[in-house]
């Protein structure tokens, strides 16, 4: 199982192949096994297989990654930034499906609840002080990503499409609640990117557990 999870790559160029619309459903349908605060489901997903649809969006987050660039060469910085610019858009350019995922909040029945009997919610730190909408939803994403792993495509989750919210957002009819969150590139993978290197646990991960002989197992 580990092992399957280890080797998903983000993936950022693909072959000029279609996915079925049958391959591209069990995807979307891996997306909403997702867990979500109080299974609300907060989430809706534009996929974009159409040539202009994909053309569309490509070129909103290139030329937007283009102006960035050309506002950081005025700076000190051209160099920093580099090639740094492709990665806003470079999945999107060969990509045949570009998923774009959405989220929107709910009022917080709790934090209501906790008011209506005199308390300030923000004392009690319930589900939107960790945005658990937006958790619910990069779950989602998360699944998004592993079941297209699974079915042999290649996938790479971006927020560099962000920079061109407005206008992918007009493209699609993303309208407040509704919020944005980055894209999804898939398609047949054209290249196997390396494995990228993770922290260790000892430096991700504390342990708090009863010390040897103080446990309770035998
Ligand atoms: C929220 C999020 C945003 C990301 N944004 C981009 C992006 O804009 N462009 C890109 O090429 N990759 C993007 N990535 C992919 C990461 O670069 C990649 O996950 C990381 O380098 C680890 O590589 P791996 O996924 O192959 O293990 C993003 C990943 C996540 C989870």
């Amino acid at each position: 199982m580990l092992s399957w999870l280890s080797t998903r790559r983000s993936v950022r160029a693909f072959r000029a192949d279609p996915v079925g619309r049958e391959v591209l459903e069990r995807v979307m349908e891996a997306a909403t096994t997702a867990p979500s605060n109080t299974n609300r489901q907060p989430w809706r997903f534009a996929v974009v297989t159409s040539a202009s649809g994909r053309r569309d969006i490509a070129t909103a987050v290139r030329e937007r990654a283009e102006e960035m660039k050309a506002i950081i060469r005025r700076g000190h910085h051209a160099e920093d930034f580099g090639n740094y610019g492709d990665f806003f858009h470079e999945p999107l350019e060969s990509a045949a499906a570009i998923v774009v995922p959405q989220y929107r909040e709910y009022p917080d029945l709790i934090a209501n609840l906790l008011e209506s009997g005199g308390a300030n919610p923000k004392d009690f730190h319930t589900a939107s002080a960790m945005q658990a909408e937006l958790c619910s939803t990069s779950a989602a994403c998360m699944t998004i990503l592993l079941q297209a792993h699974a079915e042999g495509l290649g996938a790479c989750w971006m927020a560099g499409p962000m920079v061109a919210k407005d206008r992918i957002g007009a493209l699609l009819d993303i309208r407040e609640p509704w919020r944005m969150v980055g894209a999804i590139a898939l398609g047949w993978p054209a290249e196997e990117p390396k494995r990228q290197p993770r922290k260790g646990l000892e430096r991700v991960v504390n342990w708090f557990e009863d010390t040897a002989g103080g446990g309770d197992t035998p």
